[in-house]
């Protein structure tokens, strides 16, 4: 496996896979490295792609300094783990190239309206316009090439799904299933702060998602059957919503048809995540 750490290898690795006519299979990533990054390292894999792995802890998309200096990373760990999972290369790049004028303000911004407004964008001011600004500079070094993100960050897949069709980045985006854990917990590194206890109330997010999918209920029960659910476990609800795949808007009660249940909230002070699709029934009468 190849170690990056400039600009210039990144563009010249990915250039020479395109001259030998093979297809890079993009994942980006933040570190602190876990089996889900694993599940979209081994699908590019798969798919015959050569699997390249960018780690960059990217300031930007933080509004917490503190977040930010307490982030964790571990670059030998996950270095091996990319390597266990087949991956070709990992790129490495230093605040210093991706954001030229960091701690000063970029003066470009990539800002995606309507899907970054609510939900996870709600509460996290700049989140996503730091999330979709590194993701475009990312895209513009790896070219032309397949990229791989999870669907536990619903949100920001549709994002970045709507980014790359308004801009013609020429990416093909992959959504990969969420990975969990033998319990039916959505893998994440904030997990890892959770306590015994807190493991267990969290574990009601994924039978909230249980109880809706298949149920062929209503936008409306189905919100109340999630809350319901959450709220009894202990869970402090950021949102329990059932939204349009796309745009993320919610159903109206009239709607019958595919949509995805997100759910976020808060437990043991950790804010976790989840989500599905959900196959809703239109309120009778409605
Ligand atoms: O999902 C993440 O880890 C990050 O938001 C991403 C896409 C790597 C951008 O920094």
């Amino acid at each position: 496996m190849e170690h990056l750490t400039t600009l210039a290898q990144w563009r010249a690795f990915t250039d020479e896979q395109r001259r030998s006519g093979r297809t890079v299979g993009f994942v980006p990533t933040m570190g602190a490295l876990h089996d889900g990054h694993g599940s979209l390292v081994r699908r590019a894999v798969a798919d015959g792609t050569v699997a390249l792995v960018s780690i960059f802890v990217n300031p930007r998309q933080f509004n917490d300094a503190a977040d930010l200096a307490a982030y964790p990373r571990d670059e030998a760990r996950d270095l091996a783990l990319c390597e266990s999972w087949g991956a070709a290369a990992v790129v490495t790049p230093s605040v210093e190239e991706m954001w030229p004028d960091y701690p000063r303000t970029t003066a470009t911004t990539v800002s995606v309206a309507g899907i970054t407004e609510r939900f996870e964008g709600a509460g996290r001011p700049g989140h996503f316009d730091g999330v979709a600004s590194v993701v475009t500079k990312l895209f513009a070094i790896t070219g032309v090439a397949n990229a791989y993100f999870g669907e536990k960050d619903f949100q920001q897949l549709a994002m970045v799904r709507q980014l790359n069709r308004d801009l013609a980045l020429g990416i093909t985006i992959v959504g990969c299933p969420i990975a969990r854990d033998h319990d039916g917990l959505a893998l994440s590194s904030r997990n890892v702060r959770l306590s015994e206890p807190g493991r267990a109330v969290a574990l009601a997010f994924s039978s909230a998602l249980r109880a809706v999918e298949g149920s062929s209920l209503d936008a409306t029960q189905a919100r109340a059957t999630m809350q319901q659910i959450l709220n009894a476990a202990g869970v402090e609800i950021a949102y329990a919503d059932i939204v349009h795949s796309d745009t993320l808007e919610p159903v109206e009660a009239d709607f019958t048809g595919i949509a995805r249940a997100l759910l976020a909230g808060l437990v043991d002070g950790v804010r976790l995540l989840d989500n599905a699709e959900v196959t809703i029934t239109a309120r009778k009468g409605a």
